[in-house]
């Protein structure tokens, strides 16, 4: 098999005049994407604007003998930045949405900027981005995008209410997306990176931050960008050179009544709890059909006294 190569295609990098989205700029125009170099090139808490952070990147993938342009709007306009592909290259095949800030607090110490501005950046803005990029993608059939999430938002972390709930978001975001885009060879995944920059520097262990080179990530978001990949819908982890999808599973779960006239008390969720929460029998439901149909599964064994189909006679409540 060849290398994966990008030619002709013209990829938007979000945020990518430092981090992790230089190093996915940098490899896309290694690979023959003509690439938009975004950077709003503020501070790490969105204060401030510049130049600088985009242009250094541009210069960088010029010297290598690629092709860039740099754009300096902050990605809340993000039609602006689709625009700036279009005028200089004339389309635009891949979006990588990356461009972030922190404004880490306490719950009780965020103010409503620092909610508004990390929701703005994150989450409005790689919508904004995707929205204006995605009429091209319908119109060609083929387009390919990134979100950007993180640990912080699937786990929680101290300190990030706000960057969390906005990095949450952002899969759900990518499952829609995923599903309207599917028809038009129109992919969206997430990424969860771990990574050396400003954004960790003073977070992570400085042993740890030697070891995740934004390098080692790169090249798992161009796998998922490339036409080959068929990737869809999905959410991957990636780290020091290693990565994994990461998935929500469903336990199986327990009836809460045995016929279908019977009321559920708050004792019956009581006594059923160990099993409603035992997740040693779980699935990864791909679907909202596939959340709902096992539901209405349940529902209809009910209905019909055999407890439900996925459902064995022991996980019927017992009164
Ligand atoms: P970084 O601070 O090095 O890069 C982010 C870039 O986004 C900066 O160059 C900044 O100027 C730019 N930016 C900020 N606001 C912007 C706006 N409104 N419009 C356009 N550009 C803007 O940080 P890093 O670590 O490379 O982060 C990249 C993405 O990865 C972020 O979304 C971050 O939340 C996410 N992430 C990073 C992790 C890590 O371990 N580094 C962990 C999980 C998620």
């Amino acid at each position: 098999m060849g290398d994966l190569r990008f030619d002709g295609r013209v990829v938007v990098v979000t945020g990518a005049g430092a981090g992790l989205g230089r190093a996915y700029a940098l490899l896309f125009a290694s690979r023959g994407a003509k690439v938009v170099v975004n950077d709003l090139g503020g501070g790490r808490h969105g204060d401030g604007s510049s130049s600088k952070a985009a242009d250094s990147v541009v210069e960088e993938i010029k010297r290598n003998g690629g092709s860039a342009v740099a754009d300096y709007n902050s990605v809340v306009e993000g039609d602006k930045i689709v625009k700036t592909a279009i005028d200089n290259f004339g389309r635009i095949d891949v979006l990588v949405n990356n461009a972030g800030i922190l404004r880490d607090k306490s719950l009780v110490n965020i103010s409503d900027q620092d909610w508004d501005l990390v929701h703005a950046v994150h989450l409005k803005g790689s919508f904004k981005t995707t929205q204006a990029a995605f009429p091209y993608f319908k119109k060609q059939k083929y387009g390919r995008v990134i979100m950007t999430s993180s640990n912080a938002g699937i786990y929680g972390n101290f300190g990030q209410a706000n960057y969390s709930a906005a990095k949450m978001g952002l899969v759900g975001l990518a499952s829609t997306i995923a599903i309207e885009g599917n028809k038009y060879n129109t992919f969206c995944n997430v990424i969860v990176p771990t990574a050396a920059s400003r954004l960790t520097e003073d977070i992570l262990p400085p042993d740890l931050y030697n070891e995740l080179r934004p390098e080692l990530i790169a090249p798992v978001v161009a796998y998922l960008c490339h036409e080959s990949c068929q990737e869809n819908g999905s959410i991957i982890e990636s780290a020091a050179g290693w990565a994994g999808r990461c998935a929500i599973i469903r336990a199986n779960g327990s009836l809460l009544r045995s016929r279908i006239a019977d009321d559920v008390s708050v004792e019956n969720v009581r006594d059923r709890w160990t099993k409603i929460t035992d997740v040693s029998d779980s699935q990864i439901l791909g679907t909202i059909q596939d959340a709902t149909g096992a539901l209405m599964a349940s529902l209809e064994g009910l209905k019909s006294g055999d407890g439900g189909a996925g459902v064995d006679e022991s996980d019927i409540y017992q009164f």
